[in-house]
């Protein structure tokens, strides 16, 4: 909370009662809710209070085998030979479920993963549906999709998600999956499991037919044995680059087929001639939205020279009045980091970065007692060879640079191990074209910043892994195209 009493607001929970979150969730497995084999379970916790939400049943390797078998057979016996027009059809439904639903999908989604209700209300949940829709529409136009290619699907899907963006996640990988004729044995994260049970209870409601989707909540172990599980064709994964590379090591030469969606350290690029004002709320929303917990987050911002001053100026005055606080609060800017262990990253980076000799600049602001915070951080006179440029941190913390011509603060961008996004801000169209050709990333915003539609393509280059996922590439990764 700002300290300057003009910027205190009159505090604006969200309501949260109509939610119900159960005390005790099931594996979801052929259609209907049951107990890991071998009885365990795990807690989530609410990471803006560390308040106990839920115990959740923890997948096995004997689970992950009941989920494939019973995805295989949803395949062959159902989903595969059913006409595409129908298979839509359970996709709009599945659509329309989750926007009637859409308030208890955006408190569960902050409850459980600490972001701001106003990005889980107008973002998360809104994105999700809008990708069911999407890909419901592409189910029986395949072949219009690949004109001269006869597109056939591959069979079992495997996926593996992150937990900053859960249940938006979970929509991106299973809507082209069922799309295209596949079915789903889908992993969320451990700290973010609730939205994933909640949407197996929407699976149940729109009638899909039994083990098209599983869905199977646990940690790294059960990922691996998905991932391992020799009856799964492909597999789908969102997260760090470590474990992309693990994932890719462990289906070398098999016949699996695999996208990767990893890390980012986006560099945001303020040119000379660009609109300042707009330019530095761009590159807020780039660093801060969703706490940093974003694999295209713009970490880096590279100011041409002339403009530094009134950029770092403008920035510092804006991170004064963001409201950093309780995720239901429909005024929080800024909420709470995912996990413990996430926030330990950060802190680790933030003295790091002194350490390094960058000049640590955080608002003037109080932090709430309890829950997993991290303060928005900017790090001024950042160099090229510091570990904070190069490396993700998965926080709000953005390291600050500056450059002479347009051709260094290229070679400056695509200087890291990553490539899945950047953003240019000019008043000019074709510096625009100059930077978007020459940048070695996935996505490129101009005068603008993490935008998103299910019609629009997204993934990496270099180590930020490879296959693209939303609109019609979206659907190749599942396709067998002959
Ligand atoms: P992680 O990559 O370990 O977790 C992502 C998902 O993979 C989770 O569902 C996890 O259970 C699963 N997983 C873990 N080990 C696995 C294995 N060996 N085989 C198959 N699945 C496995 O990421 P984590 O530990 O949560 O975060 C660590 C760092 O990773 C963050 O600080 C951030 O830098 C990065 N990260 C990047 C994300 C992105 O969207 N690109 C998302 C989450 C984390
Ligand atoms: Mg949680």
């Amino acid at each position: 909370m700002p300290t300057d009493s003009s910027w205190v607001y009159a505090p604006a929970p969200e309501d949260s009662s109509h939610v119900e979150i159960k005390k005790h969730y099931q594996l979801f497995i052929d259609g209907k809710f049951r107990d890991a084999a071998d009885g365990r379970t795990f807690d989530t916790q609410n990471p803006a209070n560390e308040a106990h939400l839920s115990e959740v049943a923890f997948s096995g390797e004997a689970d992950v085998d009941t989920a494939v078998k019973a995805a295989r057979r949803a395949y062959n016996e159902v989903w595969c030979p059913m006409r595409p027009a129908d298979r839509g059809k359970y996709l709009y439904r599945i659509a329309r479920i989750l926007q009637e639903r859409s308030r208890e999908f955006a408190v569960t989604e902050s409850l459980d993963g600490g972001k701001p209700i106003k990005e889980s209300r107008d973002i998360d949940i809104p994105l999700a549906a809008a990708h069911f829709f999407y890909y419901a529409g592409w189910a029986d136009k395949l072949d219009y999709a690949f004109p001269g290619r006869s597109p056939s699907s591959l069979g079992v899907a495997g996926q593996i998600i992150p937990w900053n963006f859960p249940l938006l996640m979970a929509a991106w990988k299973i809507a082209p999956a069922l799309a295209c004729g596949n079915t789903v044995v889908l992993k969320p994260a451990e700290t973010t499991p609730l939205t994933a049970m909640k949407l197996a209870e929407v699976f149940q409601e729109a009638g899909l037919p039994a083990g098209v989707v599983n869905i199977l909540p646990g940690d790294g172990s059960t990922g691996a044995a998905l991932v391992q599980h020799p009856d799964i064709d492909k597999i789908a994964f969102t997260g760090s680059t470590e474990v992309g590379k693990r994932i890719q090591q462990a289906i070398a030469g098999t016949a699996k087929k695999a996208t990767l969606e990893l890390g980012g350290k986006a560099a945001n690029i303020i040119l000379d001639d660009a609109p300042l004002h707009q330019a530095v709320e761009g590159i807020i929303n780039g660093i801060f939205f969703n706490q940093g917990h974003v694999c295209c987050a713009g970490s880096r911002l590279l100011v041409q020279e002339g403009v530094y001053d009134s950029v770092v100026t403008l920035l510092k005055d804006r991170m004064e009045t963001l409201r950093v606080g309780d995720p239901l609060d429909k005024n929080t800017d800024i909420g709470a980091i995912n996990s413990k262990a996430q926030q330990d990253i950060i802190q680790g980076y933030l003295e790091l970065g002194e350490k390094e000799g960058a000049e640590i600049h955080q608002p003037n602001c109080t932090l709430p007692s309890k829950g997993y915070w991290c303060l928005p951080t900017l790090f001024l006179n950042a160099t090229q060879s510091h570990r904070i440029v190069q490396e993700e941190i998965f926080g709000p913390v953005l390291a600050v640079q500056t450059f002479r011509t347009p051709d260094e603060a290229i070679e400056m961008a695509n200087n890291t191990p990553y490539g899945l996004s950047a953003g240019v801000w000019t008043d000019k169209g074709s510096r625009i074209f100059n930077f978007t050709k020459r940048l070695r990333a996935g996505v490129v915003w101009a005068n603008t910043y993490n935008q998103f539609d299910p019609s629009s393509p997204f993934g990496g280059f270099k180590e930020s892994g490879f296959g693209r996922e939303g609109g019609l590439h979206g659907l190749e990764p599942y396709l067998r195209l002959d």
